[in-house]
């Protein structure tokens, strides 16, 4: 996976919680407490994931809530800064949404294995998306709390419901 994505999982946990949270994650995981994610360099999917599943049970919340604390962070905090250039070409969700699977593929083509998830959009209705989330992460539930905060970036008011275990449907009130 790539290192942004745990560089921004640490920044996190010290910036809302504190250090110790993030060692005590460290711990839990398995890591060395001198373990320093770096962000343009990918961290193996097995050991990404149990950091992260790490962080979920050392913060005692459900992978919901997770999502919807990590996906705030994400793109209001972290990803605005460090990938502004995505933010500033799309101006709606319904245009970003159209290119998040290209996105993803964008940002992950410099890893030396490189593993995005893919998306496939597909609009019933002019408002109305049906979202597949292909990865083998299984981390659906992130997803969820990514396009909740990229609506409230673009002020727009959505639902997001899990539809199936690989999909989610989108609609967009405005
Ligand atoms: C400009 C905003 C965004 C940027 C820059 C971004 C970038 C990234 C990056 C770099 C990763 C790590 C990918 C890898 O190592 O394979 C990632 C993972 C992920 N992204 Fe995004 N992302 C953005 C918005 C979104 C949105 C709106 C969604 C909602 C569907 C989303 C869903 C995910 C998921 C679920 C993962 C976890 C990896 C997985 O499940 O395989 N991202 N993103």
């Amino acid at each position: 996976m790539h290192g942004s994505f745990i560089v921004c999982l640490k920044e996190m946990m010290i910036s809302k919680f504190d250090e110790s949270f993030w060692l005590d994650t460290l711990e839990l995981a398995g890591f060395d407490s001198s373990y320093r994610p770096v962000f343009n360099q990918e961290l193996p999917d097995e050991k990404a994931i149990k950091l992260i599943k790490s962080t979920v049970k050392k913060l005692n919340m459900d992978d919901r809530r997770f999502g919807e604390m990590f996906g705030n962070y994400w793109i209001k905090s972290f990803a605005r800064d460090k990938f502004f250039a995505f933010f500033d070409a799309y101006k709606t969700i319904k245009d970003f949404l159209n290119n998040l699977d290209l996105i993803h593929l964008k940002i992950t083509a410099n890893l030396k294995y490189p593993n995005p998830p893919r998306f496939e959009v597909n609009w019933e209705n002019p408002s109305t998306a049906i979202i597949q989330y292909k990865s083998m992460r299984g981390f659906i539930h992130i997803a969820v709390g990514l396009l909740k905060a990229m609506a409230d970036y673009y002020r727009q008011e959505i639902s997001v419901y899990r539809v199936e275990s690989d999909k989610i449907k989108i609609f967009i009130k405005n």
